[in-house]
């Protein structure tokens, strides 16, 4: 079904009352608002109504046994949708919270069975961005949200991104800028005696060491996900996306170099995402198809930029996008989990 989209722009600094009303207004009447978060664009509904987030899953064209999270303006909010929440998680929640941290609790009955595809558990998440958090305050709903993108699609990161994929197919889009981390979220069960780290994100896996001690690392490529969402080729680009490992710096660069004259021989158009110190080891005729130019291990920025990087490379039509790895550590870890999904094959 075509909708008619409502598009507005909202900024941060001081979000506009009668426009964040009129989103408010959607959610609690069981519409679908696309939100600005510090992480990705959130495609929202009101997760306490299930028709309205039956509707969710129709808009992005996504599995039904992949849950969604609910995102919350306060932990009072939080603390009305789980079980219980134990003490170092509220220690948890009191530290990163507003932020880029998903937990996942036991759930109580107020929550419909399609956000959490059946399970007894939730993800809850406070976003740090103002207009999502006004949304959420001003409607009084709890929102549901996944990433704003068609499913298989890289997670959007500005608003234009989402118009690509869901104008039409929702009741309003919010452009409320460039998401400042750019990856989605940090996803840990707490449910259980040993916390379990379903998706690294903007909270590293060292940060939470910090306060819970051990955590077990689930295995995405296991035959059974523990996280279902773990199961989906996600962030795909229609180019062939190749990565690069290597014992050292150069090993890396000389492989990834050797790839790039190969496919440039046989015609094809090769982009290569890497940093200025990588640039300089090839000569300037290939300058236009590099990108991300910063000093290596500036893996802040390449996080924040790299869905956007993906889209716009599929935009140029490039056949093939070629990219070192980065070391799986702190920001890095979430960004190996995105570009190894992503990607086809590493050498
Ligand atoms: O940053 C984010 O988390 C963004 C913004 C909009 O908040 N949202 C997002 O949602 O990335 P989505 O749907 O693309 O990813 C949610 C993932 C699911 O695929 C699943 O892996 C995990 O969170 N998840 C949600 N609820 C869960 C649960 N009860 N148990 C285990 N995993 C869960
Ligand atoms: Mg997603």
């Amino acid at each position: 079904m075509v909708k008619d989209t409502a598009l507005l722009k909202i900024t941060d600094k001081r979000p506009d009352k009668a426009k964040i009303k009129f989103c408010a207004d959607l959610i609690k009447s069981g519409k679908l608002v696309v939100f600005p978060s510090e992480t990705v664009y959130g495609l929202g509904a009101n997760a306490l109504c299930s028709e309205a987030v039956k509707k969710i899953f129709i808009a992005k064209g996504r599995p039904s046994d992949n849950p969604l999270i609910v995102h919350v303006s306060s932990i009072e909010m939080a603390e009305g949708l789980v079980k219980k929440i134990p003490d170092r998680v509220r220690e948890a929640m009191n530290l990163f919270w507003p932020g880029p941290i998903t937990f996942v609790l036991e759930k109580n009955d107020k929550i419909p069975d399609n956000v959490t595809c059946g399970l007894n558990t939730v993800g809850v998440r406070l976003p740090s961005n103002k207009i999502a958090r006004k949304i959420i305050e001003i409607s009084g709903c709890p929102i549901a949200a996944p990433s704003a993108n068609l499913s298989g699609k890289p997670s959007p990161t500005k608003a234009k991104h989402v118009v690509d994929d869901l104008f039409g197919r929702v009741d309003a889009i919010v452009d409320g800028g460039n998401a400042s981390v750019g990856l989605e979220s940090t996803v840990i069960d707490v449910s259980k005696k040993t916390p379990v780290l379903l998706r690294p994100g903007g909270i590293t896996l060292e940060h939470l060491e910090e306060i819970f001690g051990k955590i077990d690392i689930a295995n995405s490529n296991a035959k059974k996900p523990k996280c279902p969402g773990m199961k989906y080729r996600h962030y795909a680009p229609k180019a062939t996306f190749y990565l690069f490992d290597g014992k050292t710096e150069r090993e890396k660069i000389s492989k990834l170099k050797k790839m790039f004259k190969d496919l440039q021989k046989k015609g094809k158009r090769v982009a290569i995402i890497g940093s200025q110190e990588t640039r300089k080891r090839f000569s300037e005729e290939y300058y236009e198809d590099f990108y991300m130019m910063k000093e290596r291990g500036n893996l802040e920025f390449l996080g924040s930029k790299i869905f956007n990087l993906l889209r716009k490379l599929d935009r140029k039509e490039y056949d093939y996008i070629l990219m070192g790895t980065c070391k799986v550590e702190g920001i890095g870890r979430a960004i190996m989990n995105r570009v190894e999904k992503a990607s086809s094959k590493i050498f």
